[in-house]
């Protein structure tokens, strides 16, 4: 096996990797990682890193998973791939039928792609195209929250208000209207979380008023606006922005691509305020992390409206690894493992005990905003030196756990797998990596 340094030098020489200034790295560890056991990775010299953000919020069960890993190597004994149309296969069509069940058969049609942003891609072409069928092409409109993310491919990203990934893009994007926030940390004196989600709903009614038949779709992260800094909102959000699209004539896009499954305390997070989008975008953590995929989930009505004779009437978007079935079967023994395991009830225990061992940060004198859903923990760090974030990031590896901080905003985003002896070290460690870092450098 290659040692760490031989890989790293290796890798910052041919790989060009994500969402990073690569020049950062000549001060910056980038991390050389050989294999990875439940919630944990190793590096080639046996040194270990608890991964409490899941690996870009993909691994639920842990890495190396043994009951994921059974179910990969059968399907790879009987069929890796086929393309979608024209053929079909046994890990697509159970998958269907399974999510479909797990909205209440609500959204019983299923169109697979990759990865998340390929979702977004999807759910905003399909919106459109399907105004277009009903005599509607006027409607091309889009509405996002400000600070809303979606993806980074050129339709996503004009859905998308989180400035670094949006500004160097902005002649490219689609002109989207931005309606206000549902943050529950812009309450004003002596406002709760459902005030500030009724303020937020009114300016979104505003908007649908003043651009009638003009507006497709309404897209937004149930509950969690995650990319931004883990923004959180009241169910009462949803609810009248559901009831305001179906006044208006508008869809409405739920991306439950980094909140579905499990993280926010409910399978779904949209089941929080009882009702069901248009469209549901859902990728990371469908295949516990193994394989790229990603499905955007529609009713009955929207599919009977490009059921036609006529070709140019169907939804003509295509991808060549489009519910692969490596990745289909992945995503059906996670489904497996939620069934068996009662995931959603056992999360309960664990979430509960999580936050109680993070009571010392959550009182911590620079922490505010302390604020948890399910499986989700986040909060923000007043006065915070310069470089905060990579700073936190190099001090956590040295204690031995992975969290890498978006601005002053601090998330855990475990594996549900996580022990509790390993939350009890997340919960300590963190802290450890959190004062020291405030102690080696001056405020901003
Ligand atoms: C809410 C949301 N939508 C879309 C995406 C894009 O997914 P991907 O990175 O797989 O393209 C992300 C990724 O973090 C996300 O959090």
């Amino acid at each position: 096996m290659p040692s760490g340094e031989s890989l790293l030098s290796r890798s910052l020489a041919a790989v060009w990797h994500p969402c990073t200034q690569m020049k950062h790295h000549e001060r910056l560890p980038l991390v050389p990682i050989a294999r990875g056991e439940g919630p944990w990775l190793f590096d080639p010299e046996g040194r270990r890193y608890l991964d409490a953000v899941s690996s870009w919020w993909v691994n639920l069960f842990g890495h190396c998973n043994p009951r994921i890993n059974a179910a990969l190597r059968d399907q790879l004994e009987k069929l890796e791939h086929v393309m979608l149309a024209g053929f079909t296969h046994e890990p697509a069509v159970q998958l269907s039928e399974r999510l479909a069940a797990l909205t209440g058969h609500a959204l019983g049609h299923a169109f697979y792609a990759s990865d998340g942003a390929s979702a977004t891609e999807i759910a905003l072409k399909m919106s459109h195209h399907y105004w277009r069928n009903q005599g509607q092409p006027g409607k091309t409109g889009f509405l996002c929250l400000e600070g809303s993310y979606h993806g980074e491919t050129l339709g996503a990203l004009s859905v998308t208000d989180v400035a670094i990934f949006r500004d160097a893009y902005a002649s490219l994007s689609r002109d989207v209207r931005t309606v206000p926030s549902p943050d529950a940390r812009l309450a004003g004196p002596g406002e709760t979380a459902i005030d500030v989600a009724r303020r937020a709903a009114a300016g979104l009614e505003r908007t649908l008023a003043e651009n009638p038949g003009q507006i497709a779709a309404l897209i937004v992260e149930p509950l969690i606006q995650c990319a931004t800094g883990f923004a959180m909102h009241d169910p009462e959000y949803l609810r009248l922005a559901r009831a305001l699209c179906d006044r208006y004539g508008v869809h409405l896009i739920c991306d439950e691509i980094a909140v579905g499954f499990g993280r926010t305390g409910t399978f779904f997070a949209h089941e929080q305020a009882g009702i069901r989008p248009d469209f549901l975008c859902l990728s990371k953590g469908i295949t516990g992390g193994y394989l790229p995929l990603s499905v955007v989930l529609t009713t009955d009505t929207v599919y009977g409206a490009f059921y036609d004779d006529a070709t140019t009437r169907g939804f003509l978007h295509s991808h060549s690894y489009t519910g692969n079935p490596l990745a289909c079967r992945a995503a059906l023994a996670t489904l497996d493992i939620f069934a068996q395991d009662d995931v959603i009830v056992a999360n309960r225990a664990k979430a509960q005990h999580f936050t109680e061992q993070l009571a010392p940060l959550a009182n911590h004198p620079q922490v505010t905003n302390f604020r948890q859903r399910g499986m989700i923990w986040a909060f923000d760090v007043t006065d915070a030196p310069a470089d905060f974030p990579h700073r936190f990031f190099a001090a956590g590896l040295e204690r031995e756990i992975l969290l890498r901080p978006i601005g002053n905003t601090i998330y855990f985003m475990p594996p549900y797998v996580l022990s509790e002896a390993d939350s009890g070290f997340l919960a300590a460690q963190t802290l450890a990596a959190l004062n020291a870092t405030l102690e080696a450098a001056p405020a901003a």
